[in-house]
C-alpha cells in the first residue's frame, strides 16, 4: 500500500492507471478503523482494480468542538488494518491540503429537506461539512465506485444527493454496504471505543429498540413503540435524541407505520458523552 498526502501526487499516481483501464473503488473514512471499514475495503477490492481509502478527520463537519477534539485516532493500527484488508492507496491529507483557501472559500451544497431533519436538525452544519469534504475527495480521486456504510443512513442519502448536485451521479456508483454489528447487535463505530466498560453492556439497547420497532410494525402504532423505546433507553442510562420512522427512499418522516412503504427506523442517543446513531430498514 502506498501512502500519499497531496492531491497532486494522488492524481499523478492514479491517472495512468485509470488510462490503462483500472477501475477505482473509493472508501472515505475519518480513521479509527474497525472491521466495518475493512469490510468496505474488501467489498471495494472485490469489484475494482484499485482501492483507495482516505483518512481525514474533517473539522468542518463537527458542530461540537469537543466531539472533534475527542474523535479517536489510531493511525498506526489503521495502516496495518488497511494493508491487511488489501487497500492499495491510503490518501492522508492535512487540513491545509483539503482546505487551501480555508473552509469559508470551499464550495458548499444545499441539501434542502435532508439537512433539516434528524442528524441535520441535531447537528447544524454537519452535512454542509460532509458535503464540502466529500466533494473535494471525489474531485481528487475520481473513482468509479464510492463505498459507504449504511450505519450513517442519512449521510448516504446526503451523498447520493451530492453526486446529483455535482452532476456526477452517472460517473460514480454509490455502493451502500450493510451495517456491521458486534455480537450483541451494537453497530460498529469509531466512537464505540470511547464507551467505558461500565456503559458498554447497555449500548446495544439502541439495536434492541430498532428490532422491537420492526417486530411490532403489524401489531402496534409507532407512537406507542416510540414511547416504549424512549423509556427503555432512559432506563438504560441514555439521553435519547430521536426515535423516528421515515420513508427509506427519501427520508420523509412518518407518523405511523405504512404498509407497502419501504421504511427505515432511525435512532440517535447519547450514552454518557458518546453520541451513537443506528438504523434498521424494516422487513
Ligand atoms: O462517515 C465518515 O467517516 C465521514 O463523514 C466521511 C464520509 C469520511 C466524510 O468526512
Amino acid at each position: 500500500m502506498i501512502i500519499l498526502k497531496k492531491i497532486a501526487d494522488l492524481q499523478h499516481y492514479l491517472a495512468p492507471q485509470k488510462a490503462a483501464g483500472a477501475r477505482l473503488g473509493f472508501v472515505p473514512t475519518m480513521g479509527a478503523l474497525h472491521s466495518g471499514h475493512t469490510s468496505l475495503i474488501q467489498q471495494a477490492k472485490a469489484a475494482n482494480t484499485l482501492v483507495i481509502c482516505s483518512i481525514f478527520v474533517n473539522p468542518t463537519q463537527f458542530n461540537d468542538i469537543k466531539d472533534f477534539e475527542k474523535y479517536p485516532s489510531s493511525i498506526d493500527a489503521d495502516i496495518e488494518m488497511l494493508i491487511e484488508a488489501g487497500c492499495d492507496v491510503l490518501f492522508l491529507p492535512s487540513v491545509a491540503e483539503m482546505y487551501p483557501g480555508g473552509p469559508a472559500n470551499t464550495p458548499t451544497f444545499n441539501f434542502g429537506y435532508l439537512d433539516t431533519i434528524l442528524e441535520g436538525a441535531q447537528r447544524p452544519g454537519h452535512f454542509k461539512g460532509v458535503g464540502q469534504v466529500v466533494a473535494t475527495l471525489l474531485n481528487a480521486v475520481q473513482p468509479h465506485q464510492l463505498y459507504l456504510g449504511q450505519k450513517d443512513y442519512q449521510q448516504c442519502m446526503v451523498i447520493k444527493q451530492l453526486l446529483r448536485l455535482m452532476g456526477i451521479q452517472d460517473k460514480i456508483e454509490l455502493v451502500i454496504c450493510p451495517t456491521r454489528r458486534e455480537a450483541d447487535g451494537l453497530a460498529m463505530s469509531s466512537r464505540n471505543r470511547r464507551l467505558s466498560e461500565f456503559v458498554r453492556p447497555q449500548a446495544a439497547t439502541i439495536y434492541q429498540c430498532l428490532v422491537s420497532i420492526e417486530s411490532k410494525q403489524h401489531t402496534s402504532h409507532f407512537e406507542t413503540v416510540r414511547k416504549e423505546c424512549i423509556e427503555l433507553l432512559k432506563d438504560k442510562g441514555f439521553d435519547p435524541e430521536y426515535v423516528s420512522l421515515a420513508k427509506a427512499d427519501d427520508l420523509t418522516l412518518m407518523g405511523d407505520y405504512q404498509p407497502n412503504t419501504p421504511t427505515v427506523a432511525l435512532i440517535a442517543a447519547k450514552l454518557g458523552d458518546v453520541r451513537l446513531i443506528d438504523n434498521l430498514i424494516l422487513n
